[in-house]
């Protein structure tokens, strides 16, 4: 084991230990962050199991506690958690936020996300921990820890957008919940679902970034090999907001009736772009074809044709035709 690396995961989880301390043992902890996650609805068992806590809001609380305690600056500094200025004078990253630590799947700390509890629009909502040699963001997935067991399990994998979305879900029961918090999704993340499952069900916003989103994260989820399902929300919720207002139930319920396969969910969004016009409506066929000549698994690919033929009403052969030049366009 390289010491080095070593030294980065034990100073993280120092300060996940430290922002926790603040949270539930100090009067501004308690009465900013902690009553902030009550009023966001988060029950004590899921604060505590995520580990979420606090980071006081003046200047190098973390990197003084840490250093006094006798860690290394360069360590500290190496995660991100301490930023240097003028050579000599350090200062912390994460200042007046309610803390989210991020684990590695084995469950060990190595970065978080802080957010804010202003409504300045000039601050930045979320604040994450840079790169470092113990988090490359697109190979995490946030709570894949406490989630891979329901992901084997159910053979399923919902993958949100955010990390209070992933506690929303976890706190009504349904566990085999991740995001990709921070980057959007990537190649490795979606091998790091293959691992436990072959399903993938897209629960994004429902808004037009989630929509983008979504139909970007579809193709490469295609790609390599997954079976997708995406979900909508009603535009301005996200699965936090809809879980809070509406119950564990109701989420279920909306996750059933709503999941659509990724041609219906493409043609549904492209075809309310294109309206009336038969050109736009053209470039339809063209662009959901390319998501159909992504499926490596050929009988998979012909069933999707078959949906596609009797969706747009056109000719199986034709779809068929336009598949096989893109085929070979790309070999
Ligand atoms: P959203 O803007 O949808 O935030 O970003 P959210 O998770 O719903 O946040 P709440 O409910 O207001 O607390 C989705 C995710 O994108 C990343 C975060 O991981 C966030 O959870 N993000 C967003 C950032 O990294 N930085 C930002 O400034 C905003
Ligand atoms: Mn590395
Ligand atoms: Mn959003
Ligand atoms: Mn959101
Ligand atoms: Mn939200």
């Amino acid at each position: 084991i390289n010491d080095r690396r070593e030294s980065l995961y034990i100073v993280s989880g120092f300060a996940s230990k430290f922002f926790q301390q603040q949270m539930f043992e100090t009067d501004e902890g308690k009465s900013i962050g902690l009553s902030y996650f009550k009023e966001r609805g988060f029950r004590d068992d899921i604060i505590k199991k995520f580990e979420l806590g606090y980071s006081p809001d003046v200047w190098d609380s973390l990197t003084t506690a840490a250093t006094s305690e006798g860690y290394n600056i360069q360590f500290l500094e190496e995660t991100g958690l301490t930023i240097r200025k003028d050579n000599d004078k350090f200062y912390d990253r994460f200042r007046g936020r309610v803390m989210f630590p991020i684990h590695s799947f084995t469950g060990r700390v190595i970065g978080f996300g802080g957010r804010t509890l202003k409504t300045d629009k000039a601050v930045p909502k979320y604040v994450n921990s840079p790169e470092s040699d113990i988090y490359h963001k697109s190979n995490v997935l946030y709570g894949l820890s406490f989630a891979k067991k329901a992901i084997r399990d159910l053979d399923n994998c919902y993958l949100v957008e955010g990390y209070a979305d992933v506690l929303s879900v976890h706190q009504a029961g349904i566990e085999n919940v991740v995001a990709s918090s921070g980057t959007s999704l990537t190649v490795d993340q979606i091998r790091l679902i293959k691992r436990f499952t072959e399903n993938v069900t897209i629960l994004y916003d429902g808004d037009d970034a989630g929509i983008k989103a979504s139909l970007r994260g579809l193709d490469m989820i295609l790609e390599e090999g997954l079976n997708v399902k995406v979900v909508l929300f009603p535009d301005g919720d996200d699965p936090d907001s809809y879980v809070q207002k509406f119950g564990s139930a109701a989420f279920k319920t909306h996750i059933e009736q709503s999941k659509k396969d990724f041609i219906l969910f493409k043609t549904g969004v492209l075809l309310k772009d294109a309206g009336k016009d038969p050109i736009k409506r053209a470039g339809i066929i063209r662009e959901v074809v390319e998501s159909i000549a992504k499926i490596p698994d050929g009988i998979k690919a012909s069933v999707f044709v078959r949906e596609c033929s009797s969706l747009l009403q056109i000719e199986e052969r034709v779809l068929i035709s336009e598949l096989n030049k893109i085929r070979a366009a790309k070999n």
